[in-house]
């Protein structure tokens, strides 16, 4: 993939998802500007890419408001002289069951998922509508957004806002040929290292460099961030100038198209509905196959096994 020219910005991309995301897009020719709320770490990021012959800056800010969005963009623009790709990774968990969830827990997700999201985006596409010649938004989604994950409830909303907001921006954006994605990613960070069921893997390939079983590179999906990284490459090419409006699922060897919400059983009855009439028609029409919901737990070791 080709991205000479191109200038990129990646939220939290000081470790973990983001870095690998930062690193792909430096290799493919895109000067990158490295955001982390951790200033240390996005300077660590720009000597990693700078020394393989890349180029990026460190611009630290703590994503979630309108000015930490336009300062990052204006360092792209300042730096590199414009901005064509748009990464909004930045993340956090504040993991509880609901009935013991804060205020605090939930605006905090909320707030740097879903608003740093909303922020970079906005501010990004006022940009690249002026530059004129169209651009890339890649978002991070999550299995969590798309199906609900227990102890995740501001997590999975911000997610799901996330694909709902592609969804609008694949819509609004069309015109100015920018595209809108939202990656859906697994991968081994210290997001998902504690996971009982992929930790004991985690620690021997970090290790002892035991490559991850194809138990869960290929059934879970879930490797390294380097594995997720080609799809944003690809997605900030011209050769992705076509997809918008996808939530695309990627992690070890899996890649998938998740679907969006549709409606998938109609009944209909002349002037309407009574909730008797609901009731009745319920169990034989609309409600026949419910959906599911929630990702499944992954299986341990001892599971697989057994
Ligand atoms: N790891 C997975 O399997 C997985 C699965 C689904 C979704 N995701 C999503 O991918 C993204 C990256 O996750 P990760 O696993 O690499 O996590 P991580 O914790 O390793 O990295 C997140 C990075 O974001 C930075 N950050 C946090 N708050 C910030 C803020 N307000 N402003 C700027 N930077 C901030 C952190 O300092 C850190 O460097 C997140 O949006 C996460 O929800 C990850």
């Amino acid at each position: 993939m080709q991205l000479n020219g191109k200038v990129a910005v990646v939220t939290g991309s000081g470790r973990g998802l983001g870095l690998a995301y930062a690193k792909a897009l430096a290799a493919a020719g895109a000067a990158v500007v490295v955001n982390d709320v951790d200033a240390g770490t996005a300077a660590a990021a720009v000597k990693e890419i700078e020394d393989a012959g890349g180029r990026a800056v460190a611009q630290p800010a703590e994503v979630g408001t309108a000015q930490a969005a336009q300062t990052l963009v204006d360092r792209a623009v300042d730096a590199f002289g414009r901005l064509d790709i748009m990464v909004t990774n930045a993340g956090v968990l504040r993991d509880r069951v609901l009935w013991k969830m804060t205020d605090d827990d939930f605006d905090t997700v909320v707030r740097v998922h879903l608003r740093g999201t909303f922020t970079c985006v906005r501010a990004a596409v006022q940009h690249m509508r002026e530059q004129g010649d169209g651009g890339r938004v890649i978002v991070a989604g999550s299995p969590a957004g798309q199906r609900g994950n227990f102890g995740q409830t501001n997590y999975a909303a911000a997610k799901a806002g996330i694909a709902a907001m592609v969804r609008t921006w694949a819509m609004e954006l069309e015109r100015a040929g920018i595209t809108a994605n939202a990656v859906i990613p697994v991968a081994a960070t210290a997001m998902t290292r504690t996971i009982p069921a992929f930790a004991p893997h985690i620690e021997a390939l970090e290790q002892h460099g035991t490559p991850l079983p194809d138990s869960l590179r290929k059934a879970e999906g879930f490797g390294t961030p380097e594995d997720v990284a080609p799809l944003v490459a690809f997605l900030a090419s011209d050769a992705a100038a076509g997809i918008t409006g996808q939530c695309i699922g990627i992690g070890g060897d899996r890649l998938a198209l998740w679907s969006h919400p549709q409606e998938i059983a109609v009944a209909y009855a002349d002037g309407g509905w009574s909730a008797e009439t609901i009731a009745a028609a319920w169990p034989v029409s609309v409600g026949r196959t419910p959906e599911t919901y929630g990702i499944p737990a992954p299986r341990t070791q001892e599971e697989t096994a057994r």
